[in-house]
């Protein structure tokens, strides 16, 4: 199947940098969320993502934002959703908000519309178990930020049909990123681990055994890697995290995930990384 149109629904974090990347390709964009006043914000996160993006990145070198605006639809509503080929969906990582929208997807969009869910760690077979037509259901685990990352992890469901992990990885190719396709099961790999290393490096700021800057020094200085476990946490968003590490413990039901207190107390407290301006880190 070829992929033409394509409706993003969620315009947070990852939403509006899906968005961004698939307009900076060419590809026509509906990007839906609940209400006119967040798409205004993530239109103006779009513009600021943008500046960054283009510095870094030689693909966009001959692209502005015009052109990428004229791409996006901004929407609240379903409109033009029976004629899209692909909906990439990253709203809340909520079990509940998910169902409630895959229990609406098919009376608005076709019978073989794609169905990418970017999810942190929810099962992709339960997912699928919502809908009429679950062979359609993958996992699209984008990396953030999305334009500059250039692997997403896919994932293969009970039911998903293997044509649409061919159309997915083929999809993928066109924006210039590999899909790495691993099997269902909660978390997948990138966060069944990363989720583990950032929660326990809470806890050792929680118990007092290191601050941010010296446990993710270490990591950063002692084990190169590109970015600590607390500003990863940071940047993925402390309420996701938490989110992600309820869903994790909710599977699996092993202790080995249980969110760190201090994680919780943060969110509570309003700082949720950088897109609240403060987090384990300032911004
Ligand atoms: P976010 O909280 O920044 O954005 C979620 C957006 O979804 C909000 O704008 C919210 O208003 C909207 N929303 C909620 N219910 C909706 C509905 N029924 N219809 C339309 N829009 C709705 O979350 P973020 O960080 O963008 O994460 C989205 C998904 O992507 C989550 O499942 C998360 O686990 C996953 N993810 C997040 C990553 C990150 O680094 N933040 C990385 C990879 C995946």
């Amino acid at each position: 199947m070829n992929i033409k149109t394509i409706a993003v629904i969620g315009a947070g974090i990852m939403g509006t940098d899906v968005a961004l990347d698939l307009a900076s390709y060419g590809y026509p964009v509906i990007l839906k969320d609940l209400d006119n006043e967040i798409l205004e914000k993530a239109g103006e996160k779009i513009k600021k993502d943008f500046k960054l993006f283009k510095m870094m990145k030689k693909e966009l070198k001959e692209v502005t934002i015009d052109d990428i605006l004229a791409k996006i639809t901004f929407t609240a509503g379903y409109d033009g959703f029976d004629a899209v080929d692909m909906v990439i969906e990253n709203i809340v990582e909520e079990w509940e908000a998910k169902k409630t929208l895959y229990l609406q997807l098919d009376n608005v969009c076709k019978t073989d519309t794609i169905y990418a869910v970017n999810t942190s760690c929810i099962s992709i077979t339960k997912i699928g178990a919502l809908t009429a037509n679950p062979g359609n259901v993958i996992g699209a685990h984008f990396m953030n930020p999305v334009p500059l990352k250039k692997i997403v992890e896919v994932i293969r469901g009970y039911h998903t049909a293997e044509e649409t992990v061919a159309t997915m990885k083929e999809f993928l190719k066109t924006l210039g990123k590999t899909g790495v396709v691993v099997n269902d099961f909660p978390g997948f790999v990138a966060n069944r681990v990363s989720h583990l290393y950032m929660n326990e490096a809470a806890f050792l700021v929680q118990d007092g055994v290191a601050g941010p800057k010296e446990v993710d020094m270490i990591f950063t200085h002692g084990f190169g890697h590109k970015m600590g476990p607390l500003a990863t946490a940071d940047l993925i968003g402390l309420d996701t995290v938490v989110k992600s590490l309820e869903v994790l413990y909710e599977s699996y039901q092993d202790p080995k995930f249980r969110c760190c207190p201090l994680l919780r107390k943060m969110v509570d407290a309003g700082l949720l990384g950088k897109k609240s301006g403060k987090g384990f880190f300032q911004y």
